[in-house]
């Protein structure tokens, strides 16, 4: 089959491979028809090469059609239509109980002291093939998957692999007070569809913010109050407490994670660390920790006192040093992790109609055959070319 790999640094390319096979009676393989580029995937063709290998197969946002199914995968059958998590989980161990599937310790990579196992996401979780690819091994199928219905396009459900569970994961743990301020951090495809979900939420304001202006022109469409940082680099503190009667936002959702725009010196720890051997490599991201905070930092400014932090955006250093005075000071509560995928499903479907409220049908700005990756990925992390959402369909 062909597929999407990592080749090095900023290098992806479109290879044959050999096709997935059933290992266990709880896998299945799903025929792909859309499969996303998503900002995470971003962090491993940048900062997380060291954990990747040549030849790793991409992608974690994939949907398609069951082709094969092991003995044990419960009511899954050949010819169902699914929507596949980012995250692999089993359905009945103590985390999955609680809902708390991205902790799921059938299939924690413990050797890495990592949560559950991801697709296509290198070796800090579990080195698993990713999707995207004309076809995907999904292990513990018997939960790891979503059905959805036939007829509508598949841009109505793909997007409940990652983006719209996390979007609403971010939204919930910011725990904005009814009639309350969010403000939204990095207007991607995480960030936009957090502010679309936080307007059918019992939220008052709704602000974001970002610097790229197609991004900014199409949260603005969608009646988000949006800051340009081209504009308010330097005053962005100001402006917002003017927005929100001197106090800071109730909330803040990061949106950005480690790719931030903005720290200057952390790109260039990064810019060593990618030119030393990858062990060596591995080490100074482990313990010394990658200083790219800078949305992290913002968001903690941003919020008012005594407000929520809810960060959907990745953060990977295991040292990055924390501002724990303001954080303190400041009474903040802080949430943040993986989707928990499934959990969120439940209160997402029934936006999923012909009426579209969330405007997932024109969400992406690409679609495009799986032999484009090479350059989608590249107009994605440059910001060109109106990438906002890529779906590949191979
Ligand atoms: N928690 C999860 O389960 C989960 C799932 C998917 C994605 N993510 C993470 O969410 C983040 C966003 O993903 P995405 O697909 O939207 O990616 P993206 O890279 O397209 O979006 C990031 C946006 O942030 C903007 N930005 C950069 N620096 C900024 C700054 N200093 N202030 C404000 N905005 C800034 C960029 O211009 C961009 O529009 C990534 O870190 C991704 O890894 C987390
Ligand atoms: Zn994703
Ligand atoms: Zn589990």
């Amino acid at each position: 089959m062909r597929a999407v790999t990592w080749q090095g640094k900023r290098k992806v390319s479109v290879d044959t491979v050999p096709d997935p096979v059933l290992q266990e009676p709880t896998d299945a393989i799903i025929k792909v028809t859309s499969t996303n580029i998503c900002g995470s995937d971003l962090h491993l063709y940048e900062v997380l090469g060291p954990f990747m290998d040549p030849g790793d197969i991409l992608g974690h946002e994939p949907m398609g059609i069951v082709e094969e199914v092991g003995s044990e995968v419960g009511d899954l059958k050949v010819g169902d239509r699914v929507v596949i998590p980012f995250q692999i989980s089993c359905g009945h161990c103590w985390m999955c109980d609680r809902s708390l599937y991205t902790q799921c310790e059938t299939t924690q990579v413990r050797e890495q002291g990592s949560g559950a196992a991801l697709f296509g996401y290198s070796k800090l979780y579990g080195q698993v093939p990713g999707g995207q690819a004309e076809y995907l091994r999904v292990p513990q199928a018997q939960f790891s998957h979503i059905k959805v219905p036939e007829g509508p396009p598949d841009d109505r459900f793909v997007y409940l692999s990652d983006v719209l569970p996390t979007a609403w994961q971010g939204v919930a743990y910011a725990d904005v007070p009814a009639g309350g301020s969010l403000l939204v951090l990095g207007l991607g495809p995480i960030g936009d569809m957090a502010t679309r979900i936080a307007q059918q939420k019992d939220i008052g304001q709704v602000i974001g913010v970002d610097l790229v202006p197609e991004r900014i022109a199409r949260a603005r469409a969608h009646g988000v109050e949006v800051i340009d940082l081209n504009e308010h680099g330097d005053d962005l503190l100001a402006v917002v407490q003017e927005m929100t009667g001197g106090r800071g936002a109730d909330a803040v959702l990061d949106a950005v994670g480690m790719e931030a725009h903005g720290s200057p010196a952390a790109s260039l720890v990064q810019r060593m660390a990618g030119l030393l051997p990858d062990a060596v490599a591995r080490s100074v991201f482990e313990k010394a920790g990658v200083d790219r905070l800078a949305a992290l930092h913002t968001a903690i400014d941003l919020v008012r006192r005594g407000g929520t932090v809810s960060l959907s955006g990745v953060y990977g250093g295991m040292a990055d040093p924390m501002p724990m005075m303001s954080l303190f000071d400041k009474q903040i509560q802080l949430r943040m992790g993986q989707a928990n995928v499934k959990r969120w499903v439940p209160e997402i479907l029934p936006l999923l109609t012909d009426a579209d409220p969330l405007g997932v049908d024109s969400f992406a700005t690409h679609r495009v055959p799986l032999s484009e990756a090479p350059h989608m990925y590249e107009i994605f992390q440059k910001k060109t070319d109106g990438a906002i959402k890529i779906i590949l369909q191979p």
